[in-house]
C-alpha cells in the first residue's frame, strides 16, 4: 500500500531545459494527481523542497524547477536515468469542475504558471467545456519564457496574452505587467466569470485589485498560496496561518477565504 509519508525513489524520464535556471523534470510516478498539488522532492544530505506539479501524464509527473538553493542546485546535477526521492501528492489542487461553463481567465507570473498549467491545458483541449478561456502570462524578459511548446499549442486553441516586463528594442510581442491587460478584457456576463491568479504574493495582490475593479465578485476568484512549507503534511506548523494549514487546506483557495491568508 502506498504511504504518502514515505519518500519514493523516482527515475528521471526526460529533462526539458527552458532557461539556464529553469528545467522541467519528467519523473516516474503512478497514482492520481491534480494540477495545483505539490510534492516534496528530496536528496539525502541536501534536504527537501516543495515543488508543484507542472504536468501529469501516464506514469509520469512533471516538476518545473528553478535552481535557487541547496536542494534545487543538487537536482540540476541529475539527468535522464538518475533518481531522486519524491513524496506526495499533497494539497488540494484546482477543481476543474469549478471552471466549466465559465468565462475563464488564468493569470500567471513566471514559474507561477507551473501549478495552473494543467488547468490551461485541459481547457485548451476541451474548448467546448468553458464559454471562453483566456491566459495572461507574464515573464521578466523574452529569455525567461517557459513552456514555449505549450504556448504554441495554447495559442491555436484559446486566447493567450504572453507578456514580458521588459524587452530589447525590436521585440514584437506584448510588453508590460500582466495587470496592464486586465482592464481591456471583455465579458458577456461578469457574474459567470472565473479567474485564477498564481504568482508571487505581490503579483497576486495587484492582479486581484485590477480584477475586482472589473466588478468581478470575490467568489469568482481563486489564488494559489505558496507559503514557506516544510513537512507538507500538517505536522510541523511552518505553513500555518491562524487555524489554516496551507499545505492541507490549500495551496489553492477561493479568494473569499484566501484574502485573509495573504502576507
Ligand atoms: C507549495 C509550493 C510549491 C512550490 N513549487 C515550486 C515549483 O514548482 N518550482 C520551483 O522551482 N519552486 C517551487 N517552490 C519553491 C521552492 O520550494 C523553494 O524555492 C525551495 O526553498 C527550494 O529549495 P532549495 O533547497 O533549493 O533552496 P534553499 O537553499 O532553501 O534557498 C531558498 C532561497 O533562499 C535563498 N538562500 C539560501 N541560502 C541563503 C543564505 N545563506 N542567505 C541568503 N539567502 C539564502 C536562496 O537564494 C533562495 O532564494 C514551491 C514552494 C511551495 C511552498
Ligand atoms: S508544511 Fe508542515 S504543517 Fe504545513
Amino acid at each position: 500500500m502506498k504511504n504518502e509519508y514515505i519518500p519514493q525513489l523516482s527515475t528521471i524520464r526526460e529533462v526539458i531545459r527552458h532557461t539556464d535556471l529553469e528545467y522541467t523534470f519528467l519523473m516516474e510516478f503512478e497514482g492520481d494527481v491534480k494540477p495545483g498539488q505539490f510534492f516534496e522532492v528530496s536528496i539525502p544530505k541536501y534536504g527537501e523542497a516543495p515543488i508543484s506539479v507542472s504536468g501529469i501524464s501516464e506514469g509520469t509527473v512533471d516538476f518545473t524547477i528553478r535552481r535557487v538553493g541547496k536542494v534545487t542546485n543538487e537536482i540540476f546535477e541529475n539527468y535522464v536515468g538518475d533518481q531522486f526521492f519524491i513524496r506526495g501528492p499533497y494539497g488540494n489542487g484546482f477543481e476543474i469542475e469549478n471552471y466549466k461553463g465559465k468565462e475563464l481567465v488564468v493569470i500567471a507570473g513566471g514559474t507561477g504558471l507551473s501549478p495552473v498549467k494543467g488547468v490551461v491545458d485541459y481547457f485548451a483541449r476541451h474548448t467546448d467545456e468553458a464559454v471562453s478561456t483566456t491566459l495572461i502570462a507574464g515573464f521578466k524578459s523574452p529569455k525567461d519564457v517557459l513552456f514555449r511548446e505549450d504556448f504554441a499549442f495554447w495559442k491555436e486553441h484559446i486566447s493567450v496574452i504572453q507578456t514580458v516586463d521588459a524587452a530589447p528594442e525590436g521585440y514584437e510581442g506584448p510588453v508590460g505587467m500582466v495587470t496592464k491587460y486586465i482592464p481591456d478584457l471583455k465579458f458577456n456576463d461578469i457574474q459567470n466569470t472565473a479567474f485564477i491568479c498564481v504568482g508571487p504574493p505581490i503579483m497576486i495582490k495587484f492582479t486581484v485589485m485590477e480584477i475586482l475593479k472589473l466588478g468581478v465578485p470575490e467568489k469568482n476568484i481563486w489564488i494559489s498560496h505558496e507559503r514557506k512549507m516544510c513537512c507538507g503534511l500538517g505536522k510541523c506548523g511552518h505553513c500555518k496561518i491562524g487555524s489554516t494549514y496551507i499545505c492541507l487546506d490549500g495551496p489553492v483557495f477561493n479568494y473569499v477565504d484566501g484574502k485573509e491568508l495573504l502576507d
